[in-house]
């Protein structure tokens, strides 16, 4: 009787499990285009307000593998604190191979002295520049002064490198 009971659970824990598994292996149901409704432009102002303001992108995750300041490479700064809207985390962890749309990352680049420089960012809008990876480019001071933005060719140039890697040069995305 005892051996039966424990077995049922046994069962019973099992289906629980594998359930729970496919509900979180499942593919976004949710129709795109009510999701793209919500998504601010790709506006340089719009993108500061939503990652300072509305969010404070320093409260989200940094990139998978790396810490605050780690060594960075010409040109973005001796060192470098790259922080992920939580979809692009779990994008990465799942090697999804792209990013949402709506995938933000932010940049923060500092001086040798580890004053804080600049901050760059990438904002994916579906539709944006398809050519390019659908990347909205900016960069901007710490006073908030935008710097440049948009389909910026020296930005878009670079990392064409790792175009096979949705852009991003810091880790994998696949
Ligand atoms: C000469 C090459 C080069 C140029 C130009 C360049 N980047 Fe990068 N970018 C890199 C490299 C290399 C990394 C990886 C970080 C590192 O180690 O420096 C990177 C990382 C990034 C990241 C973190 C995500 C990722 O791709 O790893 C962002 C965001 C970013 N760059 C934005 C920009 C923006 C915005 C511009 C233009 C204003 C720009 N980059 C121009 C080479 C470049």
């Amino acid at each position: 009787m005892i051996r039966r009971l424990t077995l049922s659970c046994l069962i019973l824990c099992l289906s629980l499990a594998s359930g729970c598994q496919q509900q979180n292996e499942a593919p976004p149901t949710q129709p795109s285009d009510q999701k793209a409704a919500a998504l601010p432009d790709a506006d340089g102002r719009t993108l500061i307000e939503l990652i300072t303001v509305t969010q404070d992108y320093r409260q989200w995750p940094m990139f998978p593998g790396k810490e605050a300041l780690y060594q960075g490479q010409h040109p973005h700064g001796a060192y470098l604190t790259t922080y992920v809207s939580p979809p692009v985390l779990a994008a990465l962890q799942n090697k999804s191979g792209k990013l949402p749309d709506g995938a933000i990352i932010v940049k923060e680049n500092y001086s040798p002295e580890k004053e804080l420089a600049a901050v760059t960012v990438m904002y994916r809008r579906a539709g944006y520049n398809p050519e390019e990876g659908d990347w909205f480019w900016l960069k901007y001071s710490p006073d908030q002064t935008i710097l440049a933005e948009g389909r910026i060719d020296g930005c878009i140039n670079c990392h064409r490198a790792v175009q096979n890697n949705d852009w991003v040069f810091t880790g994998p995305v696949k």
